[in-house]
């Protein structure tokens, strides 16, 4: 369920009593937050923001101290972390995820959505909201979704159709769905952590990638694999990972602060996701990188296994059917 703007400033008005009555019993928490991205990241830009509201709303009861760019460890290694007790909070994409629970998978599917709209029924609604919350007794559960763009493929040459994958490593993250798919297409798939896939394209490890547009840029990978090949083939969100450890050692008001600036951060992490996509477009172009259309039926056609394995497990089908379901008429 969605709040609306007047139950949620009703809830900003709650904490603000509930801070105002308990400042001086409250108790000080320091959580950490670690993840792999980079500061000029959009998501580092929301927690960051995040942090700030935390700050604010809690009297300086609550600080989150944020470890970007991958100096605690890979997504995966930052995700044990936090399951065995080390670490509060981390980022993790749902291809990071699906290893750690499968109810992620589901993201993983190419040619999920229809469109921005159906993404965000999806990804903001009840089906969204139930696998962020059914992980729980894994060690951890998701509080905010940011969203990620599109990602396609990216080479020193234009993939067009499944066949130019022939012979091709490409790089993706330790996604078994994504793993499969790229079989499907006729590449060789090679799971790399995201700080490691600069060096392995300049040595040859990988001949190629798959990201969305500002991570292309940003991680400077477009100075190898300057040609971006729009197939588009998923659109895979970001998660704000929690410890339930942690969560559970909270009180009811320092949850509700931190609920409610996680929910905050998804709106900023949005409107800031729009505008370096465009100005990540732009930089690509001026870099002398080229964007090249692509017919993405073929791809749509190699992927569809994905769907019928899915279809045979109980489980999985009722999530796509929630999914289908949330598809603007
Ligand atoms: C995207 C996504 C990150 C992820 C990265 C990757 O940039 O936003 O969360 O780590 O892809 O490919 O590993």
């Amino acid at each position: 369920m969605k709040l609306t703007s007047f139950s949620r400033s009703l809830l900003g008005a709650a904490i603000l009593t509930l801070c105002a009555g308990n400042a001086s019993a409250a108790e000080k928490v320091t959580l950490k937050l670690a993840h792999n991205l980079e500061r000029s990241h959009v998501v580092h830009k929301a927690f960051e923001q995040m942090a700030k509201e935390v700050k604010e709303l809690s009297h300086g009861n609550m600080q989150i101290r944020i470890y970007p760019s991958s100096q605690m460890g890979s997504a995966r290694e930052t995700m044990e972390l936090l399951q065995n007790g080390a670490l509060d909070m981390t980022k993790g994409s749902a291809s990071d995820l699906e290893s750690f629970d499968n109810v992620y998978a589901i993201y993983n599917l190419p040619y999920l959505f229809k469109n921005q709209q159906h993404f965000n029924n999806v990804v903001y609604g009840e089906v969204g909201k139930e696998i962020m919350n059914s992980t729980k007794d894994k060690g951890f559960f998701t509080m905010a979704a940011y969203v990620a763009g599109t990602r396609s493929f990216y080479a020193k040459k234009p993939i067009t159709k499944p066949e130019d994958l022939k012979g091709m490593k490409i790089r993706v993250q330790a996604s078994p769905t994504t793993l499969k798919m790229i079989e499907l297409m006729g590449g060789s798939p090679t799971p790399i952590s995201f700080g490691e896939v600069y060096t392995a394209m300049q040595q040859g490890v990988v001949d190629g990638a798959e990201n969305n547009v500002p991570s292309w840029v940003q991680t400077r990978h477009i100075e190898i694999a300057k040609v971006f090949s729009e197939d588009e083939h998923t659109s895979i969100p970001d998660f704000l990972v929690m410890s339930t450890k942690t969560w559970n050692k909270l009180t009811p008001e320092q949850q509700q602060i931190l609920a409610k600036a996680a929910t905050d951060s998804e709106v900023y992490e949005q409107k800031l996701w729009d505008e370096v996509d465009k100005e990540s477009r732009e930089k690509a172009t001026s870099m002398g990188a080229t964007f090249v259309k692509v017919d993405k039926a073929p791809f749509r056609a190699a992927v569809k296994p994905l769907y019928d394995d899915f279809a045979k497990d109980p489980k999985q089908a009722a999530l796509l059917a929630k999914f289908e379901a949330a598809a603007p008429q």
